[in-house]
């Protein structure tokens, strides 16, 4: 059994959550696309994970992580990481982590190159993590990157990297920033990669075997579906597929072994760094956005950037819906919005005069768009940490169900925080069989 986990929306859905709930049931968890511009937060009792590279499996010691080609990976944050668990207790060895030897390193001039090219983008820039991911996947794209498996021979990093910093550097000396030095990068690099070298797998060859031994793998989306570098808002996305056909082409399984898409989706919507979102509550709502951000804690994982918040966007999330193929959702943060008299959801996009609810493909478009709302009214009554659905006050389980109906697809799970514990399971019947 092979399940993929995406983001509905542009990020920060709780993956994190939801993975670390379901890691028990699989024995394998692996990351396809992406880098450390993810943030996974995991609540374990008193302790407190955000995973970036890691995938969210990792802190369960009897669980194998893989870390797939489709990935970005800077050196010294993996290390980085794998030492910032150690310190939590969770030990982490070359044999429950596994590396593909095809997927791209982030160098140091990427990171210089997603500044540069930020800076140069001024109003119009993306609002970046700044973490070098956008520049190693056109290096990638442009066929020049360093694979794992290259910066293994020293002699091959030394010319890869003489050649694209030299490039590098004329971009970057352009816009007035200090150039890199190759011989500093290469002092840099080789203590790390030697230490990655034991990590290092054909993930797919190991895919391959653990399908054959009827394990059961869980593959852990990041960023999300509106990110997506073709079917998000470009160009205002990550440069990575983390929709559900990029699964089968970063982790290197074929389409057909997947056997089941569970959408995360949060019970109201957040964007990080720019980009049109048409349910952004803006100033006259400032106050419920307010209230949402302390609520949720709705800043970034890793950056502390504060979110954008926006009402639930029903167009959007059943565009992925159709897009991914859900067979569930995973609905998180019902908690959340527990104060709130009135809750909006968006149910059709007016453009022109005309409404739609499909998703344009230009910015520009969702840009001009005015949502159409339905307003649901608020419980107004406490449902953090419940745990059953018929418990739930009768307008949340309303609210539940609107959702389900606009998006189209049933709701597996229900998250009412951040802890393991603070879970509604329900048995719908698409779940049988994943989560037992
Ligand atoms: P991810 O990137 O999708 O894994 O999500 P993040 O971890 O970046 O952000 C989600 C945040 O919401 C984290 O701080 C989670 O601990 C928290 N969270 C997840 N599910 C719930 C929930 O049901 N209720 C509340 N209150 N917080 C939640
Ligand atoms: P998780 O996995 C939310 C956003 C950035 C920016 C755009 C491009 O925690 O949900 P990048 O550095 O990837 O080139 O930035 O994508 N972004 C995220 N937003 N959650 C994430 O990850 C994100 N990863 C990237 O804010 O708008
Ligand atoms: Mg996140």
């Amino acid at each position: 059994m092979i399940i993929v986990i995406i983001g509905a929306q542009w990020g920060d859905e709780g993956k994190g959550k939801v993975v670390d709930l379901l890691a028990d049931r699989f024995d394998v968890i692996a990351r396809y696309q992406g880098g450390h511009n993810a943030g996974h937060s995991v609540y374990v009792g008193e302790r407190a994970f955000v995973l970036r590279l890691l995938p969210s499996g990792i802190i369960h010691p009897d669980k194998v992580c893989v870390l797939g080609n489709g990935m970005v990976i800077e050196p010294k944050a993996f290390f980085e990481e794998i030492d910032q668990i150690a310190e939590q207790g969770v030990e982490v060895s070359p044999e429950r982590l596994k590396v593909s030897s095809r997927a791209h390193l982030i160098m140091p001039y990427h990171k210089a190159l997603d500044h540069t090219s930020e800076e140069r983008l001024g109003n119009e820039k993306i609002g970046t993590t700044l973490r070098g991911i956008g520049p190693a996947y056109e290096d990638k794209a442009g066929r020049r990157g360093i694979r794992v498996a290259d910066a293994l021979s020293p002699e091959l990093l030394k010319l890869r990297v003489e050649r694209n910093l030299e490039e590098a550097n004329r971009i970057i000396a352009l816009f007035g920033n200090q150039p890199l030095r190759s011989d500093e990068i290469l002092e840099e690099m080789t203590p790390l990669i030697e230490r990655l070298r034991p990590f290092v797998t054909e993930t797919s060859h190991f895919f391959a075997e653990a399908k054959k031994a009827n394990k059961k793998i869980l593959l852990e989306g990041a960023q999300a579906t509106l990110l997506d570098v073709d079917h998000g808002t470009y160009p205002y996305v990550t440069s990575s597929n983390p929709t559900a056909g990029g699964a089968s082409v970063g982790a290197g399984i074929p389409p057909h072994h997947i056997s089941g898409v569970l959408g995360i989706v949060r019970t109201y919507a957040t964007r990080v760094g720019e980009g049109p979102f048409p349910t952004e509550m803006l100033d006259a709502e400032e106050g419920i956005a307010h209230l949402i951000r302390e609520r949720g804690n709705e800043y970034g994982s890793v950056t502390k950037r504060p979110r954008r918040c926006g009402w639930f966007d029903a167009v959007s999330t059943r565009y992925a819906a159709e897009l991914n193929g859900f067979d569930s959702i995973a609905l998180t943060k019902l908690d959340v919005l527990d104060e709130l008299d009135e809750i909006k959801v968006c149910v059709g996009y007016d453009i022109n005069g005309g409404t739609t609810n499909t998703m344009p493909a230009a910015s520009s478009d969702l840009r001009q768009i005015k949502p159409v709302y339905e307003t649901l009214p608020g419980w107004k009554s406490d449902t953090v940490g419940t745990t059953d659905f018929a418990k739930l006050p009768e307008n949340a389980q309303r609210y539940v169900n609107f959702l389900s109906e606009r998006v189209g697809v049933e709701i597996g799970l229900i998250s009412t925080g951040p802890e393991r514990d603070q879970t509604i399971i329900i048995n719908a019947s698409t779940m049988d069989g994943w989560f037992s």
